[in-house]
């Protein structure tokens, strides 16, 4: 029996952003987005797999295989890519990305860092030697063979967890600046984090003032939701491989629902097809899954009903700090009155649980579902 393939490919944006890169004034993007919304799969079945075409030699690297020592992910990447470039071409190289999309489709693109901030080991400056030796070998050789490289690093806000971590964003910074035929998109899925590495000129290292290696080396872009042609395409596959004609419109209501995650949404297919659920009684199964996955209720806890209004209005662009907000939130939390000041503490601590990021005038939802959970509390 055949496997069905169940990536919804995004052609034509990865086609958009590599010749950003390969044409474009910028030869380095960052792309911005929440948890489990598909970035590492367009990286990889989109973004790489289409690179090649373009004559890009892809390398594709995420920092989380090895959370406390990401230096090590750096060098065993470049020579497993050297090596099989190397040896047998890009063919070689095309069979790795091919096991990065069979790992993620295996584990579901669940990989967790375990790292507490400032628990690592420092970072040898052998190990960053060995960095740059291996990046301009591997810059000769994809010329050589007619590529250009474009290094895909995902999770990349993981360098701005451990002060150690600064020298290895350094040397990376270095090697791009000085072959700049090189380009590289980022990938990263807390917004604060990357918005501290790339849009802060110096930051707190340990207990000195240190320039951020990353400073405005790259566009920030915000990695674009899935749509309604996903919901379209994962339609079409129930109808065709399961003979299951649910309503399109049902199965966009439940897409929003799960926050436009398609790993959620991936788990609601899996219920309808195993157990051929109405769609919203999938939905409710999956909603209780992710209020475990994410702690909804640990969450819900440490809120204050304005808290929760306000993020609601927040995660949905709709300004908090006007009269008809305030009069509204205090028919809605039952406070006497509702005050710019208290509005303005809601907001702080939503930005320091990072339930929210702020980019700009913008704020962001940092999880997936729980404006849903919160709303319908
Ligand atoms: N275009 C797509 N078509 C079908 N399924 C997808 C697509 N994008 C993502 N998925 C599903 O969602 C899962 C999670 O996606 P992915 O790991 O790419 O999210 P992410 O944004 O990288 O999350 P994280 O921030 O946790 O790394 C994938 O393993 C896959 O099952
Ligand atoms: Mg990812």
């Amino acid at each position: 029996m055949k496997p069905i393939n169940w990536h919804y490919p995004r052609t034509e944006l990865a086609r958009h952003y590599l010749t950003t890169v390969g044409r474009g004034p910028v030869s380095r993007l960052v792309l911005l987005g929440a948890r489990r919304i598909g970035k590492t799969a367009f990286l990889l079945h989109d973004v790489c797999a289409h690179a090649v075409e373009l004559k890009f030699m892809p390398v594709y690297l995420n920092l989380w295989e090895n959370p406390q020592a990401p230096q090590e992910v750096i060098t065993e990447t470049l020579q497993r890519y050297l090596t099989a470039l190397d040896d047998k071409g890009i063919e070689a190289v095309q069979e790795l990305l091919s096991s990065e999309i069979t790992k993620l489709d295996i584990n579901f693109g669940i990989l967790h860092s375990a790292v507490e901030t400032g628990s690592v080991a420092s970072v040898s400056p052998a190990s960053l030697k060995k960095i740059s030796s291996l990046f301009r070998k591997l810059v000769s050789r994809a010329g050589q063979a007619g590529f250009r490289p474009l290094i895909v690093i995902d999770e990349v806000q993981h360098l701005n967890t451990a002060d150690s971590f600064w020298d290895i964003q350094g040397t990376l910074r270095t090697q791009f600046d000085s072959f700049p035929q090189t380009c590289v998109i980022f990938a990263g899925s807390s917004r604060g984090g990357i918005n501290a590495m790339f849009n802060t000129q110096e930051s707190l290292c340990g207990s000195i003032i240190k320039p951020m290696p990353f400073f405005q080396s790259a566009m920030l872009i915000d990695f674009p939701l899935l749509d309604e042609d996903f919901v379209h395409h994962f339609y079409a596959l129930l109808i065709a491989e399961f003979a299951l004609d649910y309503p399109q419109a049902e199965l966009s209501y439940v897409f929003r629902k799960v926050g436009e995650s398609p790993f959620w949404f991936r788990m609601v297919m899996a219920e309808l097809i195993t157990l051929r659920l109405h769609p919203f009684a999938a939905l409710e199964i999956v909603q209780e899954r992710m209020k475990l996955d994410g702690d909804f209720d640990g969450i819900a806890r440490q809120l204050r009903p304005l808290d929760v209004q306000v993020y609601l209005r927040l995660c949905n662009n709709l300004p908090v700090y006007t009269q008809s907000f305030f009069e509204q939130a205090v028919q809605l939390t039952g406070r006497k009155r509702v005050t710019k000041s208290a509005v303005q503490k809601s907001v702080t601590k939503l930005l320091n649980k990072r339930l929210l990021t702020k980019a700009g005038h913008s704020y962001f939802n940092e999880i997936p579902g729980l404006p849903s959970f919160l709303g319908e509390e």
